[in-house]
């Protein structure tokens, strides 16, 4: 089948029930998504589909209906989304290993709701886990995210 990936078309042949998160990290080698728990409960995973966040240990590829992108895909480094720019100045990431679901998660947030609110974050938000507590800094990089994406 085919998959296209930031842009980029591959073709793979793997089983049709492969969870998207398998394909993406080990037969493509695209390591940024991670794995975290398989069953839906951490967001560890989240790409973006057709531009909408999904759970890549939920999605089979017999299910994969458009574009895939996956936080390599966000931005570029010199042009990063505006997301990243603000995770930058939050210092938000510790160890980072939830980071790129949390970023993409955001991205899907603020690509609905351009001002949104603590509890419209925290919803949103809720179920991309971090064990190492950054919650408080997510929550101000995407307030800092949405202000200079309406200013843009
Ligand atoms: S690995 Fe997919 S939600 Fe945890
Ligand atoms: S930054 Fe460590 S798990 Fe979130």
């Amino acid at each position: 089948m085919d998959l296209t990936i930031n842009g980029t078309s591959h073709t793979v042949d793997l089983p049709d029930d492969m969870p998207l998160l398998w394909a993406l990290r080990d037969a493509l080698n695209i390591t940024s998504v991670k794995y975290g728990c398989g069953i839906a409960q951490c967001g560890a995973c989240t790409v973006h589909i057709g531009g909408e966040a999904v759970r890549s240990c939920q999605v089979a590829l017999a299910d994969v209906r458009g574009e895939i992108t996956t936080i390599d895909g966000l931005g570029t480094p010199e042009a990063l989304h505006a997301i990243q720019r603000a995770w930058i100045e939050h210092q938000v990431a510790q160890c980072g290993y939830c980071q790129s679901g949390q970023i993409m998660q955001a991205a899907d947030l603020l690509a609905h709701n351009p001002a949104p609110t603590d509890d419209d974050i925290d919803a949103a938000m809720s179920g991309n886990l971090c064990r190492c507590g950054t919650y408080p800094r997510i929550r101000a990089a995407v307030h800092s995210a949405a202000s200079a994406m309406r200013e843009a």
